[in-house]
């Protein structure tokens, strides 16, 4: 078996309804960040992780995501005509090589580890990653780079994973801890989205992961479980049954809940403080607005 990681699934299928009506006509994945889409961000990440073939999982509807990747021959046309090589090179950034992304589609939205179940035949025998593009996780060295160095040390399947409150455990796979090594936590156990009193911690998985082709072996045969979706979390949770292998990363870095509208204005305030381009005047606004809110209290 192959151990470097090269591949990575994205699961793009889900409907976004929590951004309704903006994701009526476009996939939740081309939100923006300021100016860069949210999948952007995740194929970035990816590459600087050393991934070299992308697999996304989507549904009906998600056209749009084919098309952001794609070659636009006429805008860059434009673009050169008018020399302007800053935007055609931000341009040239989206674009991905030809063979290098794979489409895959789920037909029916069964859950997160039916979703990966429908990249088996792209994936074969080899480790690879999943990446969640809700997730998104500012870090000096990406998080799924530290990841891959972190299953250097240890084979097996690795997740990331972060202290949530306590009061928000529940809308997490959360971790049973056999043993605390800092920033490595080896797993006896896993569990999706468990009532309050079942939690076993408030270690919870954030969406990067790096799995052992066992896992998809698992989801061939997993049953529906938490919410009577297909989970991706039980599947790794077998794998702790059978071989011991299965490891929490807590990662060093930001993470933005990009799925629900809080992280995401989060997230956009966020990298735009971060823009040399904008911050000065950006968190001038910012300022302004706040004390204006606070007078008016
Ligand atoms: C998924 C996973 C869950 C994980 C979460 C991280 O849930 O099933 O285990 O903790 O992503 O964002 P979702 O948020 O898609 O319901």
């Amino acid at each position: 078996m192959k151990n470097k990681v090269t591949k990575a699934i994205f699961p793009v299928a889900g409907l976004g309804t929590r951004f309704l009506p903006a994701t009526k006509s476009i996939p939740k994945e081309i939100l923006c960040l300021v100016d860069r889409p949210l999948i952007q961000y995740a194929i970035d990440e990816a590459r600087e992780a050393g991934i070299e073939e992308y697999i996304f999982v989507t549904s009906r509807g998600k056209g749009a995501l084919e098309d952001y990747f794609d070659a636009a021959p006429q805008l860059e046309q434009s673009l050169k005509a008018k020399k302007k090589f800053d935007l055609l090179k931000v341009l040239n950034h989206s674009t991905m090589d030809s063979g290098e992304i794979a489409y895959v589609r789920q037909r029916e939205a069964l859950g997160l580890g039916h979703a990966v179940l429908c990249a088996e035949r792209l994936i074969g025998d080899e480790p690879f990653a999943v990446i969640l593009t809700d997730d998104v996780i500012a870090a000096d060295k990406p998080c799924l780079k530290q990841m891959i160095e972190a299953h250097e040390q240890t084979g097996g399947n690795i997740v990331a994973a972060m202290e949530v409150p306590p009061s928000k455990a529940s809308a997490y796979g959360l971790l049973d801890i056999k043993e605390d090594m800092g920033a490595l936590v080896s797993v006896k156990g896993m569990v999706e989205k468990p009532e309050p009193e079942d939690a076993p911690s408030n270690l919870a998985v954030i969406g990067r992961y790096i799995l052992t082709p066992g896992v998809m072996k698992n989801l061939r045969t997993q049953a529906a479980g938490a919410g009577g979706e297909i989970q991706l979390t039980d599947a790794i949770a077998k794998e702790i049954e059978k071989y011991d292998n299965v490891f929490g990363f807590r990662f060093d870095g930001q993470r933005y809940d990009c799925g629900s509208k809080a992280g995401f204005l989060q997230a956009t305030v966020a990298f735009a403080l971060a823009r040399g381009d904008l911050s000065e005047e950006f968190m001038e606004f910012l300022i302004k607005m706040v004390d204006t809110r606070r007078a008016a209290q």
